[in-house]
């Protein structure tokens, strides 16, 4: 199928067709960067958009934090909502499913993380993002986090497709002046094994921003 065609299939469509056609897609290990970047924050309330089948969510949850956990895939979110009870932690999330392309979860949260929320149909990305960044209580942190490009062993890259810089993402959230800063904005290479056994890197983007309490110091 080529880009142009992807782009004509809705969101939720194109997802639950991608989640039903396997019983499990992702490794069930929360992402390292958000571990990274979450270890050391006290615990509270988490937003994870685009939570897939729920690892990210769940590691939280274990962590004290009270999850609403977002995905357009209703089969992602019943199989995150059995991982969660499985793990003991249900009632400490909340599975919402938005097409966040057209609603959004309500509140204001402490953290709110969108790992790799990246898609071959569109989405519009960039409004999703200011919504989120709308969403994260003064003091709170968000979290965004994507590939900055193909994995290393790819061979059909579609060149149609742009992975944003972090300075593309933050330009993209239009931050207010003043009343946030950038506490990580950076380019991490990591080494990954590809569907056929090979070794190989990928290199992602994270850019960690804080909405402030008050003036800057
Ligand atoms: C590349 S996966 C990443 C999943 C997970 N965050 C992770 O890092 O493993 C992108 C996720 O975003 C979800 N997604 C894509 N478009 C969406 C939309 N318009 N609204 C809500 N979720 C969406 C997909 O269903 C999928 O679970």
């Amino acid at each position: 199928m080529t880009g142009e065609q992807l782009q004509d299939i809705p969101a939720d469509q194109y997802w639950e067709d991608f989640y039903r056609a396997k019983d499990t897609v992702w490794s069930g290990n929360a992402n390292p960067i958000l571990v990274r970047e979450v270890t050391g924050l006290a615990s509270g309330t988490a937003l994870d958009l685009g939570c897939g089948e729920g690892a990210d969510a769940i590691w939280l949850a274990r962590r004290g934090w009270r999850v609403t956990a977002v995905d357009v895939s209703s089969t992602a979110l019943d199989r995150a909502a059995g991982h969660a009870a499985e793990g003991g932690v249900a009632d400490r999330v909340d599975w919402q499913r938005h097409d966040l392309g057209h609603s959004f979860p309500t509140g204001a949260f402490d953290l709110v993380s969108a790992q790799f929320l990246h898609s071959p149909v569109d989405i519009p990305r960039d409004r999703i993002l200011r919504s989120a960044a709308a969403a994260v209580a003064p003091g709170g942190t968000l979290l965004v986090a994507g590939h900055a490009g193909w994995p290393s062993w790819a061979d059909d890259d579609r060149p149609d497709v742009h992975f944003p810089t972090t300075d593309e993402v933050l330009d993209a959230l239009d931050l207010p002046a003043g009343q946030w800063r950038v506490d990580r904005q950076e380019t991490l290479e990591r080494s990954l094994t590809s569907p056929d056994g090979r070794p190989g890197t990928r290199t992602d983007n994270l850019l960690r921003v804080r909405r402030l309490t008050g003036p800057e110091a």
